[in-house]
């Protein structure tokens, strides 16, 4: 009768002393810091020694390492003594690996606290790790090539230097969603994470958003963001594939194409809507040199004709000949991103040079 409730009160006792920090993940602690203040308060923190009831009676001491009086050298400096150490965490200097030891310097136990910045010395919450992207000013971009329950996460970080980070659900979140290890790119400033929805219902309307937070660590320093979406507004198809043309009557040209491979859901559940741009040759090359020139002039430049169109077809008057063509494609219902555009296709003119040629030759004869 008397255990439960002693388990009841270890428990407690146990769940005090680190209550000015949270626990992000085995033998690690956030402590949130306001730095504003000019009379910085801190956080006072209680580490207890997680070792064998044998170890307890050894002659149990603290270690922290130290760069403190010699920049590039690391040492281990003793900061206590006994199975608790009291820690008052006021800036990053405070933080670190606190291994408690036996006599023999084995290692019993570890508890890495680190510092979230909550407000700065400035007063504000800007982030050192993770980087607002401009335009949206979110955090967090994910996108989704089809329904499957597939789906991928990209982030940006103003600079490399060795962070960790992983993306978990929300506490809480009623999807079960599962990221794989973010991967930082080549060019070292966008990370990415595929995540997976396990036990997606396909044709069942989304009620519930999907919640990720993102959590980073560089050194000493933790920052976290968090996003939450339906995946419904997070799709962006692949480009349409295999747009082919071919000459239909002498009057009219069609062009084909077909659905993105990766949209592996049924097309008819889930059907795409497409659109189709008709340009002179060339603008698309020009253009795209063009790219950060104002927009005026760049609307001013193109000249470009626009399908709204549902199947994977389109039938063109024969004028539209020896132009270029690309498709893009769109969630048919969801109010969600336009796809990338297709691989642009020239149609082969056969009318116009025949001409040419032949007013040429007659011009030659005159
Ligand atoms: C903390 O220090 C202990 C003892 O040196 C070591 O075993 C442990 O791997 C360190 N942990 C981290 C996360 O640095
Ligand atoms: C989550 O994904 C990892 C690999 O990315 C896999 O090893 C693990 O089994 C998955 N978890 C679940 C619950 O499916
Ligand atoms: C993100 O950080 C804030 C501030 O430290 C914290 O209160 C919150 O619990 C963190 N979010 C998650 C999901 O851990
Ligand atoms: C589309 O083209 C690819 C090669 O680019 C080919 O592998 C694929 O079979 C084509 N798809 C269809 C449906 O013809």
């Amino acid at each position: 009768m008397a255990r439960p409730a002693f388990v009841v009160f270890s428990l407690l006792l146990f769940a005090i002393p680190l209550e000015a920090a949270w626990i992000l993940k085995k033998n690690t602690y956030v402590v949130d810091i306001d730095m504003s203040r000019q009379e910085r308060l801190g956080q006072t923190v209680i580490l207890k020694c997680d070792t064998t009831e044998e170890q307890i009676n050894t002659n149990i001491h603290w270690e922290k390492k130290s760069n403190h009086h010699k920049p590039n050298s690391e040492s281990w400096v003793k900061v206590g003594h006994g199975t608790e150490l009291r820690v008052h965490v006021k800036d990053f200097p405070d933080a670190g690996n606190y291994t408690c030891r036996n006599q023999k310097r084995e290692v019993l136990h570890y508890i890495v606290l680190l510092i979230n910045e909550i407000v700065d010395v400035r007063g504000t919450n800007s982030k050192q790790i993770l980087k607002e992207h401009p335009g949206t000013k979110k955090f967090i971009n994910c996108e989704a090539k089809t329904y499957s329950g597939d789906f991928t996460c990209s982030w940006q970080i103003p600079k490399e230097g060795h962070e960790e980070m992983f993306v978990l659900q929300a506490e809480g979140g009623l999807r079960n969603v599962n990221c794989s290890h973010p991967a930082l790119d080549p060019d070292r400033s966008v990370y990415t994470t595929n995540c997976q929805e396990l036990g997606v219902c396909l044709h069942g309307e989304e009620s519930q958003r999907v919640a990720l937070v993102l959590h980073a660590i560089r050194g000493k320093r933790y920052e976290n963001a968090t996003t939450a979406f339906f995946i419904r507004n997070i799709v962006k198809p692949d480009p349409p594939q295999n747009l082919s043309i071919s000459p239909s009557t002498e009057r009219s040209i069609v062009l084909h194409w077909h659905y993105p491979e990766s949209w592996n859901t049924q097309h008819t559940f889930f059907p795409l809507t497409f659109k189709v741009k008709v340009e002179e040759t060339g603008k698309t090359q020009r253009k795209n040199t063009h790219n950060h020139q104002s927009g005026r002039r760049k609307r001013s430049k193109e000249r470009a004709q626009y399908y709204d169109v549902e199947g994977t077809s389109l039938t063109l008057e024969q004028w539209n000949a020896g132009k270029t063509y690309c498709v893009q494609a769109r969630d048919r219902y969801g109010a969600s991103s336009w796809s990338d555009w297709s691989t642009c296709k020239h149609s082969m003119h056969q009318e116009k040079p025949r001409r040419l040629k032949s007013s040429l030759a007659s011009k030659g004869t005159w």
